[in-house]
């Protein structure tokens, strides 16, 4: 199954193409869990879950403390490979004055 189209598909999601974080909030699970299955599911579902959550909140909060990063590009080209990469996407790195 292609997880990229469950988790796009208008059919599960209002608005599917809008970056909403907030259709995530704990309050909102009963509305997204039975479509959402970034780690896969049943026994073989992904062993690095907790792990790659974590590092990847850790990651991304250490970068935005000291930078603010901007895009001159509103579209981000996809390129699926064993993973989804980004590609042309450039991003500009401003040292936050402390
Ligand atoms: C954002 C990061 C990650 C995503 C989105 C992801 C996603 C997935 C998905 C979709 C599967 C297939 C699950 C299924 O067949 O139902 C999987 C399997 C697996 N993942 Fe991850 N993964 C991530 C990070 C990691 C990390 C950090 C590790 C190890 C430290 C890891 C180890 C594994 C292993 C060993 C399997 C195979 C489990 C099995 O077949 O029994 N993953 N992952």
């Amino acid at each position: 199954m292609s997880f990229f189209e469950l988790h796009r598909h208008s059919d599960f999601w209002e608005k599917p193409e809008v970056f909403d974080p907030d259709r995530f909030a704990p309050e909102n699970k009963k509305d997204f869990s039975n479509y959402y299955f970034p780690f896969g599911a049943g026994p073989r579902m992904c062993i690095g879950n907790n792990f790659a959550m974590y590092e990847m909140i850790m990651t991304v909060a250490s970068v935005v403390k000291k930078y603010k990063l901007s895009s001159q590009s509103s579209e981000i080209v996809l390129n699926p490979m064993l993973t989804l990469k980004p590609s042309e996407a450039l991003i500009k790195f401003d040292e936050r004055q402390t």
